[in-house]
C-alpha cells in the first residue's frame, strides 16, 4: 500500500507506511483530540491534521467560557471556532462550559450560524475556579438542573448536543442518578473520563465502574483517559470491545504520534516531522512561550534529559529554538 504524504516539502511517497486496518484499529473506530484549554487551540489542531494527516477524525474544541464578556458573536470570543481559522480535516465539535440556560442557547444558536451543528457541554472540569460557581464537574451534583438545560437545548435550539463528563463530582453516585436522563433524550455522544471531579488527575482511573456504566448507557460513549501508550489502548479496546471512540489529550502533546501509531501509522522520519509540527506551530504565529511550554510536553515524549529542555526555556527567540531543535535530529 503506498501513501503520498504531501504536506512536507518535497513531497514523499511511502510504500508501505500507512496501514487504516490493524488488528488493534478498524474503520469503525473513530479517534478523538481531547479539548485542551490553551493547547489544542485552532493553531495546534491545524499543525497537526497537516504534519499528523488521517490520524485524528474529530476534535472537541477547548471550552468557551460563557461567564466572560458578551455572547454575541465577537470575534475575540469565538476566534477558536470561525471556520477561517479551521481550515483542516478534523471534524471541530464546539464545546461550551457554563449553567446559564439563556447563555448556552444563545451560543448554541449562534454557533448554528456559524456552520456547527453541534454543541458539547463540559460537565467535567474539576478545577476550583470552575466548580466553585457550579460549573464543570460540580453539575453533575445537579441532574434536575442538568435535565432543564438539555430539554432546554433541544427544544429551543435545533442543534446537536453530546456531553462530556466525568464519573461523578465526588461520588460515583452521580453519574448513576445522570444515566436515565442521559437515555430519555436524543443526546449524540457521552464522552467519559473515568474520574471524579474532586480527584482531579491524582487517582487511577475507574475502569470498574466505567464498565458498569457502559453497559447502562444507550448512547454513543466516548472513552477518554490516561491513553498514554499503545498497549495501554490494546488494554482498553480489548476490555471494551463495544467502544468505538476514544478520545485522547494530554498524551496527544506529550507524543504526537501516539494516535498515529494507534492507527498502525508509523512514521520513518519522527524527528524530522516533529521539527515540521513545530515549524508549523512557530508559522501560525504562536508565542516563544508557548513554543516552549509545547517542547516541555514533547521532551517529556521524547525522554530528553532535562538539561535540552533547560536549553531551550533559556533561549531567547523563536528562531533560536529553532534552530536548536533542528540540531535534535
Ligand atoms: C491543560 C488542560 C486543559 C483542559 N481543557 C479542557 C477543556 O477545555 N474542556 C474539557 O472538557 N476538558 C479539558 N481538559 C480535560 C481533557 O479534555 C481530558 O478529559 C483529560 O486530560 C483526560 O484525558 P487524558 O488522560 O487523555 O489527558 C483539560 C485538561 C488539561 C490537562
Amino acid at each position: 500500500m503506498a501513501y503520498e504524504i504531501s504536506f512536507i516539502t518535497p513531497k514523499v511517497k511511502v510504500a508501505d507506511t500507512f496501514v487504516f486496518e490493524t488488528s488493534l484499529w478498524s474503520s469503525e473506530d473513530k479517534m478523538y483530540m481531547a479539548p485542551m484549554h490553551g493547547l489544542t487551540d485552532y493553531y495546534f489542531r491545524n499543525a497537526f491534521a497537516k504534519v499528523f494527516p488521517c490520524t485524528i477524525d474529530k476534535a472537541i474544541s477547548p471550552f468557551l467560557s460563557l461567564t466572560h464578556g458578551k455572547l454575541e458573536k465577537s470575534t475575540r470570543k469565538f476566534k477558536d471556532l470561525l471556520p477561517i481559522n479551521n481550515n483542516n480535516d478534523i471534524e471541530l465539535i464546539p464545546q461550551i462550559l457554563g449553567n446559564d440556560i439563556n447563555g448556552i442557547i444563545e451560543v448554541a444558536n449562534t454557533l448554528k450560524t456559524m456552520g456547527y451543528n453541534e454543541i458539547n457541554w463540559n460537565l467535567g472540569c474539576p478545577f476550583k475556579k470552575i466548580t466553585n460557581k457550579n460549573r464543570g464537574a460540580a453539575l453533575l451534583k445537579d441532574n434536575q438542573y442538568i435535565e432543564k438545560v438539555i430539554s432546554e437545548v433541544f427544544e429551543k435550539t435545533d442543534m446537536h448536543l453530546s456531553l462530556k463528563v466525568r464519573l461523578g463530582y465526588d461520588s460515583t453516585e452521580d453519574i448513576f442518578r445522570l444515566i436515565p436522563i442521559v437515555n430519555s433524550y436524543p443526546i449524540s455522544s457521552i464522552t467519559i473520563h473515568p474520574r471524579l471531579g474532586v480527584d482531579e488527575y491524582s487517582s487511577e482511573v475507574d475502569l470498574d465502574i466505567f464498565e458498569e456504566v457502559s453497559k447502562t448507557i444507550n448512547k454513543k460513549i466516548i472513552y477518554n483517559g490516561d491513553i498514554k501508550t499503545v498497549d495501554d489502548f490494546k488494554i482498553l479496546k480489548n476490555r471494551f470491545p463495544q467502544i468505538k471512540d476514544w478520545m485522547i489529550g494530554r498524551w496527544l502533546i506529550y507524543n504526537p504520534f501516539l494516535a498515529a501509531q494507534i492507527r498502525g501509522i508509523n512514521y520513518p522520519d519522527k524527528m524530522e516531522r516533529l521539527i515540521a509540527f513545530n515549524n508549523e506551530l512557530v508559522g501560525s504565529g504562536i508565542s516563544v512561550n508557548k513554543i516552549k511550554e509545547f517542547w516541555g510536553y514533547f521532551s517529556k515524549g521524547l525522554n530528553w534529559e532535562a538539561e535540552k529542555l533547560d536549553k531551550i526555556n533559556h533561549l531567547q527567540t523563536i528562531e533560536e529554538i529553532t534552530d536548536y531543535i533542528n540540531t535534535q535530529k
